[in-house]
């Protein structure tokens, strides 16, 4: 019964994404975008009191500029009224990268909340 397999594997992969989110089994977009939302969606989301939104390529492009690798240290260190971490103490480099490329535009234009 093909019917009931690919019920199973469905009830996994929704198991998986619930259950253990920070498992690297999950798909990197999808654990981006929860860790973005859980941790850097507060100030990027409206950009209220200075920070670049999310996509605003303009907002991003003169940071963009400094290259991945200063966006990626400030992003661990703070800047300013940027937080350390930005607040996210599960996140991982590989996690701010994804998250980096996702605010500069990467994903431009994906309405918020969606998976890409
Ligand atoms: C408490 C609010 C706040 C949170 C939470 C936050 N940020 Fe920021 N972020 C800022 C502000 C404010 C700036 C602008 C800093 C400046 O240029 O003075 C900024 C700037 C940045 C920049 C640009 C740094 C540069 O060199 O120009 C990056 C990249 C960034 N944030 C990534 C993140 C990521 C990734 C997260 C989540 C893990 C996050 N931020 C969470 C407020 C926040």
């Amino acid at each position: 019964m093909t019917h009931v397999r690919s019920w199973r594997s469905l009830l996994f992969i929704l198991l998986g994404i619930a259950g253990a989110p920070l498992v690297a089994a999950e798909p990197p977009e999808a654990r981006t975008l929860e860790l973005w939302a859980r941790s850097c969606a507060l100030c990027h989301i409206d950009g209220n009191a200075g920070p670049p939104r999310v996509g605003d390529s303009d907002a991003w492009q003169p940071r963009l500029a400094q290259g991945r690798e200063t966006l990626l240290r400030h992003t661990v260190e703070g800047l300013n009224s940027m937080p350390p971490l930005g607040y996210c103490m599960a996140c991982e480099r590989e996690d701010f990268l994804s998250m980096i490329d996702f605010m500069t535009g990467g994903l431009e234009g994906a309405p918020m909340g969606a998976t890409p």
